[in-house]
């Protein structure tokens, strides 16, 4: 059965031969009460685990990693389990965006200098998903994505609660004195109530969905709730798998194509996903060698059925989801826009892997036939506000505002707008359009989550509950609202963004696929001969590697230096 000889494990460099150096390595693993037989002549299995205790989307994860160490046992490997980075969203300042690539780089360095045949990636809250996964494209081991799991839904006096989401909803309520202070504590104490990732189609889903789409993880994984039974057989499955693979030289470049770069912006879109997605897909693409841009995105978007009915832009919560059958029910719902022939970890293809897949809640998960929104979920604009892109979740959006002209509120900075916004006697108006800069991969840095701008409270006040927003920020994919989020180039950068002028008008037009100013060009260039760039804020240091070597949005924020798939050596044993 199996197709690599015991010689040609990675591993056997290290433990093999019989020479001092492997003499080394024995000794220290005996020292650590392994006997050869543990690992001699075994796949060695690194479970790389993003456990931290200042992340509690990934408490859980000690146990999770046990689970895999049980099935790698059982299929003839040895596990090591080695901690990474933990990206923890709702705790990292500034952004966890500024450390993507940094667990990237780790993943892909920790692989390349252990003794490691194939790997098991714990992970799941945002950008764990995208940083583990470009790091082992580049370094092509055989890997098997095990998603953390959503939460369980959030409660609050028997309402349903969704993470992200219904914090934006309910401090806008508490801003317009709807909600008091009691009831605000009471909603903090019900909206997270277990382990696990956020529970509404946010990025982190959305990013696990990906995962699953493009065939990285087991067919169903990323739809199981943390605490469910099924998440640690999930967990065990996955550790018996990763062996078999490694025995297969099964690689991520066998598996990631064109086609899975397809389904899985398809995927995105079928569920209306974060927008995050779409720098994460660029960047993970462009570790694969392969060249995605906004355009593959927008024609996508244009014939995609959204199915998923999930909040922020649906009814429903990741829970139900699971229920309803989960992502392999939506993947076969979608079936005649995906590719199917596409393989996976499992071995087998897409095909396969969801042909016995069924809809259990025809309103939770839809079919083509009765499709939440017909296509759209998101739209890429154009216009000489965005030469390079911008894109803008519509289904998210307040449908009178798609097509929308109003005078710039423009703020420079995050910290200028809390202090503005807020202000009576800021001459803002509900046709107004709210602008933030300087929020972009090099201006914030790191890209924060800024992109929903609050409504000002005297708005909020007079009933208020969505306007126009735009800037070169993201924005956390469990938000809503019509924002107009990646503005490239950026602000910081002298993207046309910098230009803009409080008191110009801006017009968005969703239909159309256009964003613009209303400004001669003559004016225009004016302005741009009068822009200065703006000082880093780091003059040594991670933030300085960050500034001099990052993308922007509309190439997916990788560093330079990383993309692409030319060969790095092996290291050298001695
Ligand atoms: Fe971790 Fe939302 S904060 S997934």
């Amino acid at each position: 059965m199996a197709e690599k000889s015991v010689e040609s494990l990675r591993s056997h460099r290290w433990f093999g031969p019989d020479d001092l150096r492997s003499f080394g390595h024995r000794s220290r693993a005996a020292s650590m009460g392994c006997i050869q037989g543990d690992y001699q002549g075994k796949p060695i299995i690194a479970i790389l685990n993003t456990w931290s205790e200042i992340n509690p989307c990934h408490s859980h994860l000690r146990s999770v990693a046990e689970n895999v160490k049980r099935g790698v046992w059982q299929a003839g490997g040895f596990p090591l389990e080695m901690p990474a980075l933990s990206l923890g969203e709702t705790f990292q300042k500034p952004t966890t965006m500024m450390y993507r690539n940094l667990l990237a780089m780790e993943t892909e360095e920790q692989l390349r200098s252990y003794p490691v045949d194939g790997c098991v990636l714990l992970g799941g809250c945002d950008k764990t998903t995208p940083a583990l996964l470009m790091g082992t494209i580049s370094m092509n081991l055989p890997a098997i994505y095990v998603p953390a799991g959503p939460m369980l839904r959030g409660n609050w006096r028997g309402q349903i609660l969704g993470s992200g989401a219904d914090v934006m909803k309910y401090w806008a309520e508490r801003r317009a004195d709807v909600i008091d202070r009691e009831a605000w504590m009471e909603i903090e104490q019900g909206i997270a109530r277990s382990a696990g990732t956020c529970m509404t189609m946010g990025t982190a889903s959305t990013m696990t969905s990906v995962a699953e789409s493009l065939g990285f993880s087991l067919p169903g994984a990323s739809s199981i709730p943390a605490v469910d039974s099924n998440h640690p057989k999930m967990a065990n499955q996955a550790g018996r798998r990763i062996v078999e693979m490694v025995w297969e030289d099964l690689k991520p470049r066998d598996i990631l194509t064109d086609a899975s770069f397809k389904n899985a912006i398809t995927t995105v879109l079928a569920l209306s996903g974060s927008t995050n997605a779409v720098i994460h897909l660029i960047a993970l693409a462009g570790r694969a060698g392969i060249k995605l841009t906004l355009d593959d995105f927008d024609s996508l978007s244009a014939r995609t059925p959204v199915l998923a009915n999930i909040r922020p832009t649906g009814r429903y919560l990741m829970e139900d989801f699971y229920y309803a059958g989960g992502l392999r029910a939506l993947l076969r719902a979608l079936s005649p826009h995906l590719e199917l022939d596409c393989t996976t970890v499992t071995g087998k293809t897409l095909r396969e892997n969801i042909s016995s897949a069924e809809i259990y809640s025809s309103d939770v998960i839809r079919d083509t036939s009765n499709p939440v929104f017909h296509s759209g979920g998101l739209v890429i604009l154009h216009g000489n506000l965005a030469p390079n892109g911008a894109v803008i979740k519509a289904p998210a959006a307040d449908p009178k505002l798609l097509k929308h002209t109003g005078r710039a509120i423009v703020f420079d900075s995050h910290k200028e707008m809390n202090q503005r916004i807020d202000d009576p006697g800021l001459d803002v108006d509900e046709n107004s359009v709210l602008v933030l800069r300087n929020a972009g991969p090099k201006g914030a840095p790191g890209m924060p989550e800024w992109g929903n701008l609050p409504i000002p409270q005297k708005l909020l006040k007079a009933g208020v509950r969505d306007m126009v927003r735009i800037s070169d920020a993201r924005m956390s994919g469990t938000n809503y609202g019509t924002c107009v989020l990646h503005i490239s180039p950026e602000s910081f950068v002298g993207g046309p963004l910098a230009l803009l002028k409080e008191g110009d008008m801006v017009e968005l037009d969703v239909p159309r696929k256009q964003l613009n100013m209303r400004l001669s060009e003559e004016e225009m260039a004016r302005r741009r001969q009068a822009w200065r760039p703006g000082n880093s804020l780091y003059p040594r240091g991670y933030g300085k590697l960050f500034m001099q070597h990052i993308k922007q949005a509309d190439e997916g924020c990788d560093f330079d230096f990383l993309e692409g798939t030319a060969p790095i050596p092996e290291p050298e044993i001695y």
